[in-house]
């Protein structure tokens, strides 16, 4: 596994000769924040050696690289999900060879469903914490170069960057809400029993995606910060659908992207 996340780090080192001090990791619908990059180089993940291929919708498959905020970022615009058929060993590959290509900290977005009743649809959720419902990404041999077999899980959410996240959501005038992401496999919407379940041990919003990157990320002592768009209320009477949830996202995907250009500005 190492051999294959060094390989494909120095594929892409040698192809954009670009090295990047913030990865980002953009969720569905939420691949406008593109649009804010001053682009060096984009990369169709079918052209990466090793990356898995994106299948749904809304989810392009490109690594880029560029200029947001004035600080150098690759972008992953489109993740992989454990729900495709991807193993989560497999989903964190690209976070490794972020790591690989010299990041230092982590970013992350997701379309969530709330389920703490205080939240609307269109809010941005800051995590504070999550639980994971997903395989874990670290099972199975560890590589010791990467990081510990046994990885500290406190803090996992990088503190200092959710202050200055409450700093420059002030500053703008964006609204952010708080609270603990539950990762669960998808692709069901989860029942209404089950979204009371979350919430019963302690969740404000399901997704399908995130933990094991972060899982990833915190192995090898990367700093996270990562932001739910609330797309749905999982415990109003109204039933998912995937279409609204990339509506909702592009909605709220604005103030993200001002929130997250502003912090990387700002780091
Ligand atoms: N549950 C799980 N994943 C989701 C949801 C949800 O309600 N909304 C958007 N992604």
């Amino acid at each position: 596994m190492l051999e294959r996340i060094k390989r494909t780090a120095s594929f892409i080192q040698n192809k954009v000769g670009f090295e990047p001090e913030t990865g980002i990791i953009l969720g569905t619908g939420l691949g406008g924040l593109v649009d804010r990059i001053e682009v060096h180089a984009a990369l169709d993940y079918a052209d990466i050696p090793n990356f898995p291929v994106s299948t749904v919708k809304g989810h392009h498959g490109r690594l880029i690289f560029g200029m947001l905020g004035g600080r150098r970022v690759v972008a992953m615009q489109g993740r992989f999900h454990h729900y495709e058929g991807y193993p989560t060993q497999e989903v964190v590959f690209p976070v490794r060879v972020m790591k690989m290509l010299g990041i230092k900290r982590l970013f992350v977005s997701n379309a969530s469903g709330g389920i703490n009743t205080s939240f609307r649809v269109g809010d941005l959720m800051v995590i504070t914490d999550h639980i994971n419902l997903l395989p874990n990404p670290l099972i199975g041999p560890n590589i010791e170069e990467l990081g510990p077999r046994f990885p500290d899980m406190h803090n996992c959410y990088d503190r200092d960057m959710i202050t200055l996240a409450t700093e420059v959501a002030e500053q703008e005038g964006i609204k952010l809400q708080y609270g603990v992401y539950v990762g669960g496999t998808g692709p069901t919407f989860e029942t209404q029993a089950e979204y009371r379940y979350y919430k019963a041990i302690g969740g404000d919003a399901a997704g399908m995606s995130t933990t094991p990157e972060v899982i990833a990320a915190r192995h090898m002592g990367l700093p996270v910060f990562a932001v739910s768009v609330i797309t749905n209320c999982g415990l109003s009477d109204e039933p998912g659908d995937h279409e609204d949830v990339q509506r909702q996202g592009a909605k709220a995907g604005v103030q993200m992207t001002l929130l997250f250009e502003r912090m990387i500005a700002k780091l």
